[in-house]
């Protein structure tokens, strides 16, 4: 098995927690467990909590809980995971031996590169279709995806609102998608866990029941501010296919840690979620004209299209250096981490994080200029 290094997830975990500004995170500055346990009623149920094992594809007040987001499903269709990546994994695996005659992955790219490098680790082979930057945003080339879903293909990737464009597909090409899928009885994997994260308040179309082979992941981390409980899900079909995906994750992690069951059935309370959400969007909102500010500043050197959603935006830049030059040399010489375009299949890009909370993004930025102004 070659499994090529997940270079993103890689250099988070190498730096992230020793820079002194940190500008590779995709989510906003997480919430505290105070947050979520608003009455002493709570407080004492959470303290008083033993410790077993949780029911391992997550307990039916979760999977219910879930559930709701995601019309005409209920528990029976969700799986529980230890965050969006667990549910990633599972339903790669899953997906391989679904049908050994299908052993193509579908693609689209730049994206989180997660399934591909598990796709090529197990040995099947990766063919990808590209969002393309336009003056609206990250558009899906249709056409070529056309030609790239064949007989063999296993499943169409697409991670909506995208990670790292922060654009979102719309419905029409979600549909254009699901009539390439279903002509060749492909599967559509679509990973949504920046969705909730919108810049407007209207929010992007999920791939959930579009089609009867269409699997969502999702987690707590990006638009719940909650990445530290490691909550996510797949949002199936049927209950077919979630007690599969089941099997798998009795090899991996058996189940979601028990505080996290219990907290993230009170975080996605609808009037609760409703709140954090309030809450994550005005984050992006507000941070996204700061950073703006600071990117058009240097005109010369960036450009990009402004997010539709998620507090990420992905800029070409034009230092003279390659990307992962740039951010190697920001981070050894000012200490700030950025994510270099390479690490997701497209150089010449860096991925700027803007979550953080204000006062930091803005003396992030300052250091950033010192090192820009030095070139
Ligand atoms: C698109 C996407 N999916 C999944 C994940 C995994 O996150 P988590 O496991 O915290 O849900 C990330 C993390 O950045 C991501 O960007």
């Amino acid at each position: 098995m070659n499994l090529e290094p997940f270079n993103l997830e890689r250099i988070q975990s190498e730096w992230e927690h020793f820079v002194d500004f940190n500008l590779s995170e995709s989510g906003v500055e997480p919430l505290r467990i105070i947050d979520l346990l608003e009455t002493t009623e709570l407080k004492d149920q959470f303290l008083n909590m033993q410790l077993g094992y949780s029911q391992t594809n997550g307990t039916v007040p979760l999977r219910e809980a879930i559930a709701q987001y995601y019309p005409g499903s209920g528990a029976e269709n969700i799986l529980a995971t230890n965050g969006g990546a667990e549910a990633n994994f599972l339903v790669t695996w899953w997906l391989f031996h679904e049908n050994p005659l299908r052993r193509e992955l579908v693609f689209m790219v730049p994206n989180y590169m997660q399934m591909s490098g598990i796709w090529k680790a197990f040995g099947g082979k990766v063919r990808t279709c590209k969002l393309q930057m336009a003056k609206r945003g990250w558009i899906p080339d249709i056409e070529s995806l056309k030609d790239v879903v064949t007989d063999g293909t296993a499943a169409i990737m697409i991670c909506n609102p995208n990670n790292p464009t922060g654009s979102i597909i719309d419905t029409s090409s979600l549909k254009a998608i699901v009539e390439i899928a279903d002509e060749k009885g492909v599967w559509v994997v679509s990973d949504e866990v920046y969705r909730g994260a919108e810049m407007k308040e209207e929010k992007s179309p999920s791939m959930f029941g579009r089609y009867d082979k269409t699997i969502v992941t999702s987690s707590l981390s990006k638009v719940c501010a909650l990445p530290g409980l490691r909550l996510g899900w797949a949002a199936c079909p049927s209950q077919e296919v979630a007690t599969q995906l089941w099997n798998y994750s009795d090899y991996t992690t058996i189940c979601p840690s028990k505080m996290s069951d219990w907290l993230a059935v009170h975080a996605l309370r609808p009037e609760f979620r409703a709140k954090i959400e309030q809450r994550t969007r005005k984050l992006i909102r507000e941070n996204w004209s700061i950073t703006k500010k600071w990117l058009d500043s240097y005109s010369a050197l960036f450009e990009y299209v402004p997010p539709s959603a998620s507090a990420i935006c992905f800029i070409k830049q034009k230092t003279g250096l390659s990307s992962l030059e740039l951010v190697m040399r920001l981070l050894k010489e000012k200490s700030v981490l950025i994510a270099p375009g390479e690490y997701f299949e497209v150089p010449g890009f860096i991925r700027i994080g803007f979550g953080a909370d204000r006062e930091y993004l803005e003396r992030a930025f300052e250091r950033f200029s010192e090192f820009l102004d030095a070139l």
